[in-house]
């Protein structure tokens, strides 16, 4: 009998590695190698006979094609019907894929997952096979929801042999797996949960999707830390990974790309959880922007750029007289080191020193911005509540800036300026090679080149 062996992964990185040891070598993490026992040869299970021996080479001989000789199948992606799920998958599911979809516990996961499939079993058949809740508990949610239950086919199990029996006898065209955490494969001896199990089950399961052109959706719970429960490796075998995120108290999640083989990533779909389960939020900016009438100082409104469309954001700043101790820089939704160095650009060409007050800077609505067109946007905040004098309700601010104090232009200028004006913002704070050549209707747009040239454009504009 051949004997079991075990290997050690990192949890961050994937690595494997031949002894346990504090620290991973490939990416320096410590404390992140898990025990990994690696699965017998011998011992094989139910599914395994369907999807042929697992172990080894098979002795075919392997054959190469032309590029150019291969038959390409029509578009044969399956939309999901919510088109804010669609567009963060690229244009709907692909038949033979992997998606994972991550996020916290109470996220909203199953919800969503669950109203999709019942959407999408009007058109194509779809299992959904749950380790987590009972038969019971999905139909009275469906019942609740008032999801339109007709086709869709349920199965409780924890096993993937049983799914992968199931899909043989079923042919679903598409499965959803919840969650990748509670399924085990046989011949795996550790606890579901643990790293062994969830990278051979979701082996296991890619696999099979490769095999049966069937679309596999997985669901992955993510720990305190943002890692995905167990590993990190389950990243390298998928298709497509999103993760859904609230906001501590929110009812509001995005949806967002992190890795996706067919189409681009860093796209944003926005929904809402509600009495009646998730609704998708069309027209987020609208949502972002709930401000009062009369704006206070610290707030200003920039538009980001979210994967292939343009969102309009708040962002919001604090600075206040040092309580001891050291002068704190925080940034929520923002990165903290960009916001320190903005600061020392600003005591540097605008001689505005920040050394004995406390700068905090948020983005409302719990949305997070990585883009550096929100620079000037967030500098400009920073100043209005230096000077505690509120900006106009009707402005919006655009701009990357530069350690040298200059302002860089950022990319889709015009369309942002435009997504704007549609919302009726009537002045626009922009880089100067971002300024439109042809005027826009509605919209009075300040070309600026330098830090201190945008902070004399708002004392003059805004009379601050
Ligand atoms: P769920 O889909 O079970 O989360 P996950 O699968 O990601 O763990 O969602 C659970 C949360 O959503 C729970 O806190 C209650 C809330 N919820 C609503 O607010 N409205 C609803 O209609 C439903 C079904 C859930
Ligand atoms: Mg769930």
């Amino acid at each position: 009998m051949a004997k079991t062996k075990t290997a050690y992964v990192c949890d961050a990185c994937g690595a494997d590695h031949t002894k346990w040891q504090g620290q991973c070598s490939v990416c320096g993490e410590w404390n992140t190698l898990k025990q990994f026992v690696v699965p017998k040869s011998s011992n094989v299970p139910v599914g395994q006979s369907i999807l042929g021996s697992t172990d080894g080479y098979s002795g075919n001989a392997p054959s190469v094609e032309n590029l150019a000789d291969i038959r390409m199948e029509g578009d044969s992606r399956t939309l999901t019907g919510y088109s804010e799920l669609d567009r963060v998958l690229g244009g709907g599911l692909v038949p033979g894929s992997v998606v994972l979809i991550g996020g916290d516990p109470g996220a909203g996961k199953s919800t969503l997952l669950l109203q999709v499939t019942t959407q999408l079993s009007k058109q194509v058949s779809c299992l959904y096979v749950s380790g987590e809740e009972s038969l019971q508990q999905i139909a009275q949610r469906a019942s609740r929801l008032n999801l339109p239950v007709g086709d869709l086919r349920l199965a409780t199990l924890t096993y993937v042999e049983q799914i992968a029996e199931l899909v043989q006898k079923e042919k679903p065209n598409v499965v959803v797996v919840d969650s990748i955490q509670v399924m085990q494969v046989g011949n795996v001896d550790s606890v579901p949960g643990s790293v062994s199990q969830v990278r051979e089950s979701a082996a296991f399961l890619t696999k099979l999707a490769k095999q049966t052109g069937t679309a596999v959706v997985l669901v992955g719970h993510v720990t305190k830390e943002g890692n995905l429960a167990g590993p990190k490796v389950l990243e390298h075998m998928i298709d497509c990974f999103l993760m859904l995120d609230s906001a501590a108290g929110s009812r509001f999640r995005t949806l967002r790309s992190l890795k996706n083989r067919f189409g681009a990533v860093n796209e944003l779909g926005v929904f809402a959880m509600t009495e009646q389960g998730m609704r998708e939020v069309k027209n987020p900016s609208a949502i972002f922007l709930e401000r009062p009438d009369k704006t206070n100082p610290g707030s200003v409104v920039t538009v980001v750029w979210e994967g292939t469309r343009p969102i309009l954001v708040e962002i919001q700043a604090l600075v206040d007289q040092v309580q001891g101790g050291y002068p704190k820089r925080v940034a929520v939704g923002l990165d903290s080191s960009r916001l320190s160095m903005h600061l020392a650009v600003m005591h540097r060409h605008c001689g505005l020193s920040f050394s004995d007050q406390d700068v905090f800077a948020n983005v409302a609505g719990g949305v997070r911005v990585s883009e550096t067109a929100a620079d000037l946007a967030l500098l400009t905040s920073v100043y209005s509540s230096f000077r505690n004098k509120p900006l106009s309700k009707d402005l919006i601010v655009l701009g990357e800036i530069g350690l040298t104090g200059e302002i860089r232009p950022v990319p889709n200028g015009q369309e942002r300026i435009n997504e704007a004006q549609k919302h009726g913002f009537t002045k626009a704070i922009v880089p100067r090679s971002n300024r439109p050549k042809n005027a826009i209707q509605g919209i009075e747009v300040h070309g600026v080149g330098s830090l201190s040239e945008a902070l004399e454009v708002v004392k003059t504009v805004e009379k601050l």
